[in-house]
C-alpha cells in the first residue's frame, strides 16, 4: 500500500491550482448516459474515482477518452444496466448509475455500494426515488435492482441526502411528466448536477432549495462542460495551512461555495480573502496565518452548514489550537477514526458519542499513522506538516481516491512531503 512520508514544522507558502470537483464531476459522469451524442468535461480532476467512474460508464456500453484534465463521454450506443460488482464495492458513488440508467433504459442493476468506512451508509433513500417515480425495485442477497417506465412524481426525503437527490434527479428528467423532490439536498455538487441538466436540455427549477421541480420527458443533448474547483480540496489546503501556518494562494478555490469553511477558519485566526479576477469574478483564496490557531466550535452538518468533509482536517487544526473545542458530526455516525491517529501524534482529543473534545497542544510530534478513509487520510497530511519530526501515513490509497497528487500540491507550498514505497 502506497505511504506518504513528511518532514513537517515548517510554514507553507506558494501557490496551488485547485483541481475540479470529485463530488461534482461523479454525477456529472453519470448524466452523460442520458443523451446520445459526446459530453465533453473540461478541468476533470484525474483521481481514482473518475477513473472508476469512467470503468463502469465503459462496461455498460460509452466510449470514454481523456485529454489533458479534458474528458469525452459517447453514449450513443448504450448495450448494458449492470453496474459491476467489483467497481460499485470500490465506490459509493456508482449508485448514481443506476438512476440514469433508470432513465435511458429503464432498468438498472446494481449491488450495495462499498466507500469510506464512515458510517453504514444506507441507500434506503435512493430507492425510495427510484420508487417514487413508478420503478419496481428488488433487493435480494445484497443486489438491487430497478425497472420500469419513469412516470413523473413526488419524492419526499426525511434527510437531503446529497446522492440520493442526484439520483433522483437523473431518473426523474427522462420521466414522463412533473416531478416534486422535498426535503432535497442544497449542496453546490447538486447545483453543478441542475446546470448541466439545464445546459443538456432538461427544464428544472429550485436548486438549492429544499424543493426542486422537473419537467421531465424531454430529449436531452450533448454539451460541454467545465468542472467546477473542488471546495473540499480547497478547503483541506486552507486547514493545512491554519494549522502550520504560512502565506498561500489557491488558485481556482470556489469562494462562493466556501462561506461557512472560511468564516470557522477566520475564526481560528486566519486571514483569508478572495482574490479578484478579470471582470470582478473572484479567481482564487489567498491565505495567511501565523502562531497557533483559536480554538473552535465546530457542527458539521448538510449544506450551507459545515461540511462533514472537513471534519477531519478540523480536528488536525484544533488539536494545535490555544484551548479547547468541541467538533460536533450530524450527518454520519463513524466518522472520528483519525482522532485516535492523531492522538499517536500527542493531540489530546476525546470522543463520546457524535462529539470529540479537542484540547490543543502547542506541539504534535510525527509518527507512524494510518489513514482509515479519504478525507482522514487528508487530515493526517496537514497534521504531519504542522508536526515537528517525520510522519509516515499508511494506507494512503484512500488519499489518492479524491486529491489528484497531495504531495505535489504542498511541495508547491514548500512542504517536506513525499510518496514512499
Ligand atoms: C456525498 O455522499 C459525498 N460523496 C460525501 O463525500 C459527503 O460526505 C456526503 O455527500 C455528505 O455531504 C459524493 O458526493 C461522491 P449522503 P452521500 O447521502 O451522497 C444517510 C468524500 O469524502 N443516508 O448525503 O453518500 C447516510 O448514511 C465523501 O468526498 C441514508 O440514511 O452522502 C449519511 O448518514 C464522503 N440513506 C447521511 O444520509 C440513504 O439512502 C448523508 O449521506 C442515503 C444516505
Amino acid at each position: 500500500m502506497s505511504e506518504i512520508r513528511i518532514c513537517g514544522y515548517r510554514p507553507l507558502s506558494g501557490e496551488i491550482n485547485v483541481q475540479g470537483s470529485k463530488n461534482g464531476v461523479l454525477p456529472m459522469l453519470a448524466a452523460s448516459l442520458l443523451q446520445r451524442g459526446t459530453m465533453r468535461f473540461t478541468n476533470v480532476p484525474i483521481i481514482q474515482d473518475v477513473a472508476c467512474m469512467v470503468g463502469i460508464l465503459e462496461s455498460v456500453g460509452c466510449r470514454c477518452w481523456f485529454g489533458r484534465n479534458v474528458l469525452s463521454v459517447d453514449a450513443s450506443g448504450i448495450l448494458g444496466t449492470e453496474i459491476p460488482k467489483a467497481d460499485v464495492k470500490k465506490m459509493r458513488s456508482s449508485i448514481l448509475v443506476m438512476g440514469a440508467l433508470l432513465g435511458r433504459m429503464g432498468k438498472a442493476g446494481a449491488w450495495y455500494p462499498g466507500g469510506c468506512s464512515i458510517g453504514s451508509r444506507p441507500v434506503d433513500l435512493h430507492l425510495l426515488a427510484f420508487s417514487g417515480l413508478g420503478a419496481c425495485v428488488k433487493e435480494e442477497d445484497g443486489r438491487i435492482e430497478a425497472w420500469g417506465r419513469m412516470e413523473g412524481g413526488r419524492i419526499l426525503f426525511p434527510f437531503p441526502s446529497v446522492g440520493a437527490t442526484e439520483n433522483a434527479l437523473l431518473a426523474s428528467v427522462m420521466a414522463a411528466g412533473e416531478t416534486e423532490i422535498c426535503g432535497a439536498a442544497k449542496e453546490p455538487e447538486v447545483i453543478g448536477l441542475c446546470s448541466l441538466l439545464r445546459q443538456m436540455g432538461a427544464l428544472i427549477e429550485g436548486d438549492g432549495t429544499d424543493r426542486i421541480r422537473i419537467k421531465g420527458g424531454r430529449e436531452l443533448h450533448e454539451t460541454e462542460y467545465a468542472v467546477p474547483g473542488d471546495r473540499i480540496a480547497a478547503g483541506t489546503y486552507l486547514t493545512a495551512v491554519t494549522a502550520a501556518g504560512g502565506d498561500a494562494v489557491l488558485w481556482g478555490a470556489p469562494w462562493e461555495s466556501m462561506e461557512t469553511v472560511i468564516r470557522s477558519l477566520r475564526g481560528c485566526g486566519a486571514d483569508i480573502e478572495p482574490i479578484i479576477g478579470v471582470g470582478g469574478t473572484v479567481a482564487g483564496a489567498h491565505i495567511r496565518m501565523e502562531g497557533r490557531p483559536k480554538p473552535a466550535r465546530i457542527r458539521t452538518g448538510p449544506y450551507p452548514e459545515f461540511p462533514t468533509d472537513l471534519q477531519s482536517p478540523m480536528l488536525s487544526v484544533l488539536s494545535l489550537a490555544e484551548g479547547e473545542s468541541v467538533l460536533t458530526e450530524t450527518v454520519f455516525e463513524a466518522r472520528f477514526k483519525t482522532a485516535g491517529e492523531l492522538v499517536k501524534m500527542g493531540a489530546d482529543i476525546s470522543v463520546s458519542g457524535n462529539q470529540a473534545m479537542i484540547r490543543g497542544r502547542e506541539r504534535l510530534s510525527g509518527t507512524r499513522v494510518r489513514a482509515w478513509d479519504l478525507r482522514g487520510g487528508a487530515a493526517l497530511v496537514a497534521a504531519g506538516l504542522a508536526a515537528s519530526g517525520e510522519t509516515v501515513i499508511e494506507d494512503c490509497i484512500h488519499i489518492e481516491r479524491g486529491y489528484e497528487d497531495i504531495c505535489r500540491d504542498f511541495q508547491f507550498l514548500g512542504g517536506d512531503i513525499c510518496w514512499s514505497a
